[in-house]
């Protein structure tokens, strides 16, 4: 039922403000879980869902974001010379193909719903992916596949959602759920930062999305929402009212919130107990650090 999504935005326009002073000069976004920047998981996820076109909503100061993508011929040939292969292979599957990538400058950060409007003449007519680089996901198959497979059943819109303690629904849009069919959930509203007393669920929608071409219409407004922002989840919401459904899609996998100080930890522990090379010493250490602070209290 819905059309096979090739185009994926990725708006990393924001100034990282949490991450101040770091953020100063990195965009967050090349900050490393271990050893591979935030972007690098987002490539990868899209890749995997069958995406084909990647669109970078950047802003001042993201150049080291483009020269990421870009092929490092000097470091290549070093590498070549030394016979270090395997580095030569990882360094490759950080490059892109030409035309594949494209930026797109948002001169102003007036919001995620703004950014993603920003790429509107890249899109088109087309249902497009919207995919948030500092929420990673360890899944074992990728969420954004995930929600493409079941996006091809209903068509629509289509938002990844989680379960989150009531108290802290407000810091997410949230969904107002019609029907739950178990991983996906129709809804019949969507807010932004709800006042705790007016969350309408504890569904918060993350960062991934399958959209149709009608949300861009809507972004024409530009109308304002939660923070003065031009806010993605009210334009999703407005589709419910035209007649577009929106989905809410349970995933399978673990979402870490990696905008945010105590999430990047957690992320960067998490994925370096997955590597074989660092799991021993590492949980050796966490071991001995978890003990001497139990046996101080
Ligand atoms: P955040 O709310 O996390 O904001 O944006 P931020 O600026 O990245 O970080 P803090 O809160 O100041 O620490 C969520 C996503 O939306 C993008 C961000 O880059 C991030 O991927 N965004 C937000 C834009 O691209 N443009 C905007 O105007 C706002």
């Amino acid at each position: 039922m819905g059309k096979k999504v090739t185009k994926a935005i990725f708006p990393v326009a924001g100034m990282g403000t949490r991450f101040l002073p770091a953020t100063k000069s990195v965009p967050k976004e090349i900050m490393t879980l271990v050893d591979r920047p935030l972007v690098q998981y987002a490539i990868d996820e899209a890749r995997e869902a069958g995406i084909k076109e990647f669109i970078f909503v950047t802003s001042r100061g993201k150049g080291a974001l483009e020269d990421y993508f870009d092929n490092s011929p000097i470091l290549e040939q070093e590498l070549r010379k030394k016979g270090k292969d395997e580095l030569l292979e990882t360094l490759k599957a950080t490059n892109m193909e030409s035309g594949a990538i494209a930026y797109i400058r948002q001169h102003k950060a007036l919001g995620l719903g703004h950014a993603v409007w920003c790429a509107k003449r890249l899109i088109g007519n087309e249902p497009f992916a919207v995919i948030l680089p500092d929420d990673v996901i360890a899944a074992e198959t990728s969420c954004l596949k995930q929600m493409v497979e079941a996006y091809e059943e209903t068509g629509g819109n289509m938002v990844a959602a989680m379960e989150v303690p009531p108290e802290k629904a407000s810091a997410y849009g949230v969904l107002d759920p019609k029907n739950d069919m178990g991983s996906v959930i129709e809804a019949k509203g969507m807010v932004e930062k709800p006042a705790p007393e007016d969350a309408p669920s504890n569904l918060a929608v993350i960062g991934r999305y399958i959209l149709a071409p009608s949300v861009m219409r809507n972004l024409n407004q530009k109308r304002q929402g939660a923070g003065g922002e031009i806010q993605l989840t009210d334009a999703i919401a407005e589709d419910i009212d035209q007649g577009v459904p929106v989905f809410g899609f349970r995933f399978k996998g673990k979402r870490y919130d990696c905008g945010s100080k105590a999430g990047f930890l957690q992320a960067t522990v998490a994925f370096a107990l997955e590597r074989p090379d660092l799991r021993d010493e590492l949980m050796q250490y966490l071991q001995d650090v978890t003990s001497s602070s139990n046996a101080a209290q």
